[in-house]
């Protein structure tokens, strides 16, 4: 069905890998278009009710943008390239699902904001996390200068993107850009292990949370009337009937 991305659902969580790893798992345009319609698909397919985002082979995650692609592109289509990506990530950001990068090796300029796009991330103990654009004379392009400061502050973001330097899994930890550094073989099972822990609650409920904490972020929205608005559509819904019930009989709730 695609030509650089395999896609597996399995109990709920739909897999999405991309499939390039003799170029890094770079993304070209045809990576970049079926990304955005496998996160169609993942919206809206009632089945699908949780997402992770991985990459093929043992070395990378995503290399970054195909750099031999931008050689083809014309001096004035920078800006509307960047746009579409950042469309695409926008999108990925704004699921109402739980989308969650595993990030099993390099992750790299727009590799590294494709992992931040997610909700979060988790990586392996071979990652590499880096956003070297300032090596080819450009900046990134698809969110990283604005997501790499909100996840790792001011400080760190920008001595990561004057430098290019590349930072181990470790470090990416320390700094609060993922959660968890597991081994290559444990990175998907634990991974599915949060994904199913989550696929326990209302997705009501998870929904909202990904809209509210991404209104944080959002410079258009107050996050607190977002987060009240989302409370109260949230406080009338069946799951928030069942939930509350659920604990005052003392049972499991079942979320529909
Ligand atoms: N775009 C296009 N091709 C890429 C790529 C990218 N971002 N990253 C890697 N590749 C390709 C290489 O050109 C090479 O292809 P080839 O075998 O046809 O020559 C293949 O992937 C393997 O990469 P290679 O560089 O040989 O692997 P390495 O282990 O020596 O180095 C990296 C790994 C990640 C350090 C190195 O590939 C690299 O620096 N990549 C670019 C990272 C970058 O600048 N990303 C931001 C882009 S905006």
């Amino acid at each position: 069905m695609y030509s650089t991305l395999i896609t597996n659902l399995e109990n709920k969580i739909f897999t999405i890998t991309v499939n390039r790893p003799d170029k890094l798992n770079a993304l070209n345009q045809t990576v970049l278009n079926e990304l955005s319609s496998a996160v169609d698909k993942a919206y809206s397919d009632t089945e699908i009710k949780a997402v992770i985002i991985t990459g093929a082979g043992e070395k990378a995650f995503v290399a970054g943008a195909d750099i031999a692609e931008f050689v083809a592109v014309q001096d004035d289509e920078g800006a509307s390239l960047a746009k579409k990506g950042q469309e695409i990530f926008f999108k990925i950001e704004n699921c109402p699902k739980p989308v969650i990068a595993a990030v099993n090796g390099f992750a790299l300029g727009g590799g590294c904001e494709l992992a931040m796009a997610c909700h979060f991330r988790l990586a392996s103990t071979n990652a590499k996390f880096g956003q070297p654009e300032v090596n080819l004379g450009l900046i990134p392009g698809y969110g990283g200068t604005q997501r790499l400061t909100l996840l790792v502050g001011k400080a760190k973001a920008m001595e990561m993107m004057m430098t290019g330097i590349m930072i181990s899994a470790d470090e990416a930890k320390a700094l609060g850009l993922i959660n968890y550094v597991e081994s290559p073989e444990n990175l998907l099972p634990k991974t599915k292990e949060i994904l199913n822990t989550i696929l326990t609650k209302s997705p009501v409920a998870v929904s909202k949370v990904i809209a509210a904490v991404n209104a944080f972020f959002d410079k258009q929205k107050n996050g607190f009337d977002e987060e009240a608005d989302l409370f109260g559509s949230a406080f009338s819904s069946d799951d928030k009937k069942e939930g509350t019930a659920a604990f005052l009989e003392k049972r499991k709730p079942v979320f529909k």
